[in-house]
């Protein structure tokens, strides 16, 4: 694995795998790798010739310095599991490389998808990742680009960018991976103390009772569901709820009346770390 830290050093390896016409696959995190960003790097080694892993802690996406400060860091660790994972490329930019002084350009997508859900308790979130993604696409120049659906949201605002944006590259969002006791993977999920991380779970617990109630006994007021997961979550010690809505695909509006394919959706806070979940239901099919 190479692990290169510039854009100069990153642009001739590059080069030299689209001379050769292999398909190059690009996995972005942020680091504190784990058993989902594992699972897009499977995906990219099957599908493509190369895999380029990206760690860049992207500092205009957080709108909390305290967030960023804490956000978990482990490069070296990353780096031999990126290694074991055969990921061909590690690229590890610094501030300076992703934002020169002189930089002043954002993307930004207007409009419901960027402020419904997270948009709302963390204005310009979308505005710092889309920006961020869009350099590291011009960048690595992959033919496709995975990310997990936990983050189901920044999914749907990146698939957007790169179609309105008539970009060439090909999507892939990939299921969600949960440990054992259902709880999402997340490189936050390090931030949690031990009697936290037991009670995180009572978040997949609440989207197991709504999925229950939507499609076992045929529940189809979203006021009642969310009302319920709302009762479940709030009786549990130490968290607090951003929002719990259940959404229309792929425009995450608001739904009374579930029907069709819908997003459950939710952030909660356990302690002081925010945490965000969903599970999507069709149905229409049961
Ligand atoms: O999902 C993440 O880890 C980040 O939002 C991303 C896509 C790497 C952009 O910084």
């Amino acid at each position: 694995m190479q692990i290169i830290k510039t854009i100069k050093d990153l642009r001739p390896v590059i080069n030299k795998y689209r001379i050769n016409k292999k398909s190059i696959g690009f996995v972005p995190t942020m680091g504190a790798l784990h058993p989902a960003h594992l699972s897009l790097i499977k995906a990219s080694k099957k599908e493509c010739e190369c895999t380029v892993v990206s760690i860049y802690v992207n500092p205009i996406q957080f709108n909390d310095k305290e967030d960023f400060d804490s956000y978990p860091r482990n490069f070296n660790a990353d780096a031999q599991i990126a290694r074991d994972a055969g990921v061909d490329i590690l690229f590890m930019p610094g501030d300076e490389e992703i934002y020169p002084k002189d930089s002043s350009t954002f993307v930004e997508i207007s409009g419901h998808v960027t402020n419904a859900l997270c948009g709302i308790s963390r204005p310009g979130h979308f505005r710092g990742v889309v920006t961020v993604v869009c350099k590291l696409f011009n960048i690595v120049q992959p033919d496709k680009a995975y990310f997990g659906m936990k983050d189901a949201q920044q999914g749907i605002i990146i698939s957007k960018m790169v179609n309105d944006l008539n970009s060439p590259i090909d999507i892939r969002l990939m299921p969600t991976v949960r440990e054992e006791d259902g709880l999402a993977y997340s490189s936050r999920n390090e931030n949690l103390i031990d009697e936290e991380r037991k009670k995180a779970v009572i978040i997949y617990q609440a989207l197991c009772h709504a999925k229950k109630r939507i499609m076992d006994d045929k529940e189809s007021d979203a006021m009642k569901v969310t009302g319920e997961m709302y009762e479940m979550i709030s009786k549990t010690e130490g968290t607090e709820i951003d929002y719990i809505s259940i959404v229309s695909l792929p425009k995450l509006e608001d739904v009374k009346k579930i029907k069709d394919q819908v997003m459950i959706a939710m952030a909660v806070f356990i302690g002081e770390t925010r945490l965000i979940d969903n599970i999507i239901l069709n149905v229409a099919k049961k």
